[in-house]
């Protein structure tokens, strides 16, 4: 039997596009109410997008510390205190290390660490005092392993499993568990941009399972890690890669 997340409420960052979006539409499938965030206006469509009722979109550029608080009480305030979170928002600047300029360097690890960090820290604090609460962060193998221009990504993917093992530990005795996925290429327009082309076969081709990820596959991890049934899990860094990162 399928978890069901009725009575839920999961706040999804990133869902305009790509995981988000479908981790989104998975868990509202399931009767959770969603509260989508994103720099994008078209979060302000999810709501219509999804089935079931009580959803609600937020726009926040998550580079900014403040969003983070501001999107927690804004969601506590329309929808409900948070059970889920879903840390998906991110973005993927591909340049050879001697060519990373710090801006882009700074805005990759603003989004994808520190705006991990300040949600599952906002987050964290109304799940605590409830005493219930799970987190999921996007990680990738970026995480594990290394790649060619990546050296921004690798480097804030790498530091978002570190910080999710300190929030598991951190947390664990309250009721609010904190995990990591790390998925191969997923088809996402992040993932199509970046693996685009002959780089993006010969990719699949060093990929046991011989292709990439589809959103929905990552979805149904997440959904069993948002659930009751892995209260157990905390702390790990799950890879979702047909094999890649073990060869
Ligand atoms: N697609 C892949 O191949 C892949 C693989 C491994 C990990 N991931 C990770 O999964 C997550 C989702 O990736 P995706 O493929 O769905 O990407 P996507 O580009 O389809 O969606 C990312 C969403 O994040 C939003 N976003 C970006 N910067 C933001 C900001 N400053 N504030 C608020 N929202 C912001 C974007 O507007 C977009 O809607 C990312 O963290 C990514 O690094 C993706």
């Amino acid at each position: 039997m399928q978890t069901t997340f009725s009575g839920k409420v999961a706040v999804i960052t990133g869902a305009a596009s790509g995981i988000g979006f479908t981790v989104a539409h998975h868990l509202a499938e399931r009767g959770a109410r969603v509260v989508g965030v994103d720099l994008n206006e078209s979060i302000y469509d999810l709501p219509s997008q999804l089935p079931g009722d009580g959803h609600h979109g937020i726009v926040k550029d998550l580079t900014d510390p403040a969003s983070a608080t501001d999107v927690i009480t804004e969601a506590v305030e329309t929808v409900g205190t948070p059970h889920i979170l879903v840390n998906s928002a991110g973005l993927a600047l591909l340049d050879p290390a001697v060519d990373v300029t710090p801006e882009r360097w700074q805005l990759t690890i603003d989004i994808n660490l520190s705006g991990t960090f300040y949600m599952s820290q906002a987050a964290g604090r109304v799940m605590l005092d409830a005493g219930y609460g799970r987190i999921i962060n996007l990680a990738s193998q970026a995480a594990v392993i290394g790649l060619d221009q990546h050296a921004a990504y690798c480097a804030s993917k790498a530091a978002v499993v570190g910080l999710t093992h300190v929030l598991s530990l951190e947390w664990a005795r309250q009721g609010v568990t904190i995990n990591a996925i790390s998925p191969t290429v997923v088809e996402t327009p992040l993932g199509k941009a970046a693996w685009a082309g002959e780089k993006g076969e010969k990719a699949k081709e060093a990929i046991p399972v011989g292709r990439f990820a589809q959103p929905e596959e990552v979805a149904a991890l997440i959904a069993f890690l948002a659930g009751d049934d892995a209260a157990m899990i905390t702390g790990s860094n799950y890879v979702l890669d047909g094999g890649f990162t073990t060869v």
